[in-house]
């Protein structure tokens, strides 16, 4: 059993003593050096936390309440690294979001799983294999295999994937971790959203090229379809383009949203079909690379838990080695809250001894993290119980903003970590480097071939 250190109980009194300006720093400082043992002081002593620069919500209760009212606990966030809203993530609860969400999850239909768990098997074996017992295990693999998928599965083709990875990259690394509440320097803030300008640049240009390519060759393939002779020259054009000869598009989402019909007053033109494939791909890569690294350093960091993860590996019964890792991300998710802006007054946890007051403008964190610690919803929450309600997990966010591609990382996940664990004399020769941000950038990993 993996147990949580006793807490220390002057987390609030430092807080309280603190001249303003230092109270956040300190908070930030606790959630990334100290998370566990900090957000078990807030639950038992100050639930709702009220700080200069945003509130902090720990427990479950309070974080479901939040995250289930998107009109007043908004993604507003969102807005300016997303073109003022040109995805459905930066819209709440509207009839954009709601259309654009429900039509994306309807292509990625969840019969296809079992076959995306086999792709995602065979690219990670192919990759180990190809590695020889040693690997940089973030750039060679973890941000590798679901890179791969997005190509495969999504249908996203004809890029480098070193350039699909970069573009991802420097949009999550703006959207998630550029945010009043990352203290970092004007001077990296700037880069960070300048870095994402430069990336969306080259990654508008290549969805515009992808969609107009796949729409010639869905036309192609209708017109073979139904014979028609003067498609010929263009038929011979798009098999090129494609790469095949047989004249049959590979299935894959972007081949299926370019397929499908959609009348005008759905308002789905081709236009938002190119911003929908290129969520597809941000979304995919830096949160499956954090979370299957994470999965791995902590099982590592845990003999008990290794050990039963690598038999479990053995198990063409996956339910059991899949608890193990949903298990391991809660204590190592691959953030520790998911942040509001509020647009009008509430009083929070109303009725409760720890009701408080939000007013407009300000930031919320519900701090999810604490949410899956708190014994509402987790028995004996420190200690590391495999198999546990699934619901309660907020592994893939919670309510109206929940993750689109969270049934794709149900299996992805698992099976990637999987792997790993199938490899003999599996160690680690350093640790996950951050190289100073939040996402994992480095992780030396060898095993036994
Ligand atoms: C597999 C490909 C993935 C895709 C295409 C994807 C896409 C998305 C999209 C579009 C949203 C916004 C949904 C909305 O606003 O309604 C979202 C939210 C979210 N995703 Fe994913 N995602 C993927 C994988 C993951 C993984 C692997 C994780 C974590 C392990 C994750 C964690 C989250 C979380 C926590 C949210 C909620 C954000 C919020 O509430 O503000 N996603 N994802």
């Amino acid at each position: 059993m993996s147990a949580v250190p006793t807490p220390r109980p002057n987390y609030l009194d430092q807080f309280d003593a603190a001249a303003p300006a230092d109270k956040f720093p300190l908070v930030r400082r606790w959630i990334d050096t100290e998370p566990l043992q900090f957000f078990k002081e807030l639950r038992e002593k100050r639930p709702i936390l009220v700080t200069p620069v945003c509130t902090l919500v720990a427990l479950f209760d309070d974080c479901i309440e939040v995250l289930n009212m998107p009109r007043i606990f908004t993604a507003a966030l969102y807005l300016p690294k997303m073109a003022g809203g040109i995805y459905f993530m930066a819209h709440d609860d509207d009839a954009l979001h709601t259309r654009e969400k429900s039509i994306m999850q309807a292509m990625l239909n969840r019969d296809d799983l079992p076959q995306v768990r086999a792709m995602v098997a065979k690219i990670a074996k192919d990759l180990l294999d190809a590695a020889g017992g040693h690997m940089d295990a973030i750039n060679d693999y973890c941000r590798m295999v679901p890179v791969t998928l997005v190509q495969s599965y999504f249908g996203l083709t004809g890029a480098d994937r070193k350039d699909m990875i970069h573009w991802s990259y420097c949009n999550q690394a703006n959207t998630f971790y550029n945010q009043p509440f990352d203290l970092i320097s004007d001077e990296k803030r700037k880069a960070i959203q300048a870095a994402q300008d430069e990336a969306t640049k080259h990654l508008e240009k290549y969805l515009t090229e992808l969609i107009l390519t796949r729409w010639l060759a869905v036309k192609a393939e209708k017109a073979e379809h139904f014979l028609l002779a003067p498609w010929y020259g263009l038929r011979l054009l798009v098999r090129k383009l494609m790469g095949k000869g047989d004249g049959k598009l590979e299935d894959n989402i972007v081949t299926r949203m370019v397929r499908t019909a959609y009348p005008g007053a759905v308002d789905f033109d081709i236009k938002r079909l190119g911003v929908n494939a290129g969520g597809l791909l941000i979304g995919a890569i830096e949160t499956t690379s954090q979370a299957v690294s994470q999965v791995v350093q902590y099982l590592l960091d845990n003999p008990q838990w290794l050990a039963k993860a690598q038999s479990a590996a053995q198990s063409s019964n996956t339910a059991d080695f899949d608890g193990i890792v949903w298990e391991a991300l809660r204590f190592v998710p691959i953030s520790p809250y998911i942040f509001r802006k509020t647009a009008s007054e509430y009083t929070i946890a109303k009725g409760t001894d720890h009701a408080t007051t939000v007013q407009p403008g300000s930031y919320v964190l519900a701090v999810t993290q604490s949410a899956m610690f708190d014994t509402k919803a987790f028995e004996d929450p420190d200690q590391f119980i495999p198999g546990r309600n699934w619901y309660h997990y907020f592994h893939f966010g919670f309510g109206s903003h929940e993750c689109l591609g969270r049934y794709v990382g149900m299996v992805m996940i698992p099976e990637m970590v999987r792997q790993i664990m199938q490899r003999p004399g599996l160690k680690a020769n350093s640790r996950i480097d951050y190289q100073g941000g939040h996402l994992p950038e480095k992780y030396d990993l060898s095993w036994s071939k």
